[in-house]
């Protein structure tokens, strides 16, 4: 059986490899999306040993929930996958608009509930935070829900410090989701020495830079979805990233690996970080990326990739 490990101080146990499924069911982020192509990406992910599943209502408003839930559901062992989903927002026409309000996480955490067609939620995130709400009491609604054996572990995403610290003022938060990767790096600087102090989990998203990191991409190659407005996509900033790419798949020759499997332990080697939730389009990204597991990184790699990416 694969290495499991604890996310911070709650008592869900992983694998270090997780999924996240914007991409199963995701409309409103990917044009095109093939639902049944998104649901046997779940099911090669749970039939091989992935057992974190990182959702969200947003995510096709409500739809990646569904299927995800139908492929649990299918698979008959819910007590067995450690599902996280996200909620706290709500879109009018095609804006979205955040509701951190007690009453409103409530009925999303109910909603979600019945989308993923389970009796608890292992992990549930404040998605974005809103204007108005104090934070610690957005948070205190999740603590309540969680005494009710309704969700698991609490979750914000998306926050400042100055917000996580007030979030965080009872010491209720077990994990925060952030913007994180070889790209981008002010997360290190930021949150590290907070989360690490206060035993929060970070949980980097777009781990592989919506796939620039998983060295698959060249210069003429172009982007129908939310990519084409990414700044690291565009024009001289892009072949500069896909040069440091280049410089990666140097160390991953040597050790027989991909550039996507060294990225990806370099994350696992952080003290803040005890599980990453790399997404996938397809099947086959998925048991690929389960390679990350046999890549183990020494402390000259480790400072190298530092070094290439400062
Ligand atoms: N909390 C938040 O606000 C927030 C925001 C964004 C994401 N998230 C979560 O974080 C998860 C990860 O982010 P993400 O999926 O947007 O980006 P990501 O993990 O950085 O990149 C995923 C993309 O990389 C490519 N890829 C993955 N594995 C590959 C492999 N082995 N070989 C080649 N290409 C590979 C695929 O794109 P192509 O096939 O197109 O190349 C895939 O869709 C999401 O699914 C979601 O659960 C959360």
């Amino acid at each position: 059986m694969t290495k499991q490990t604890r996310i911070g101080k709650t008592d869900l146990v992983v694998n270090p490899i997780g999924l996240g499924t914007s991409a199963v069911g995701g409309h409103n982020i990917y044009p095109n999306l093939n639902e049944e192509v998104g649901k046997d990406l779940v099911r090669a992910a749970i039939n091989h040993g992935v057992n974190f599943l990182d959702t969200a209502f947003f995510y096709g408003t409500g739809r990646s929930e569904e299927l995800v839930g139908e492929v649990i559901k299918e698979a008959g062992k819910r007590h067995e996958f450690i599902l996280a989903t996200k909620g706290g927002l709500t879109l009018v026409g095609n804006d979205v608009a955040m509701d951190n309000s007690p009453a409103f996480l409530k009925q999303a955490v109910e909603d979600s509930l019945k989308k993923l067609q389970t009796d608890y939620i292992d992990l549930f995130y404040i998605h974005f935070p809103d204007q108005d709400t104090p934070k610690d009491e957005a948070v205190g609604v999740l603590k309540q829900l969680k005494d009710e054996g309704k969700i698991r572990a609490i979750g914000v995403s998306n926050f400042s410090l100055e917000q996580l610290k007030e979030a965080n003022k009872d010491g209720y938060v077990d994990v925060l989701q952030g913007n994180y990767n070889l790209l981008h790096r002010e997360a290190e600087q930021e949150f590290f020495s907070y989360t690490t102090e206060n035993n929060i989990s970070f949980i980097p998203y777009f781990p592989l830079a919506s796939g620039l990191l998983a060295g698959k991409y060249n210069k003429d190659m172009t982007f129908n979805d939310l990519r084409k407005d990414m700044p690291h996509f565009q024009g001289d900033k892009f072949k500069k990233n896909l040069e440091k790419v280049e410089q990666l798949r140097k160390i991953a020759n040597e050790k027989n690996a991909e550039v996507a499997h060294v990225v990806l332990a370099w994350y696992l080697t952080h003290d803040s970080i005890d599980v990453i939730i790399p997404g996938a389009k397809r099947a086959e990204q998925v048991l690929d990326n389960l390679k990350t597991l046999d890549v183990h990184l020494t402390e000259e790699e480790i400072n190298e990739i530092d070094r290439i990416f400062k």
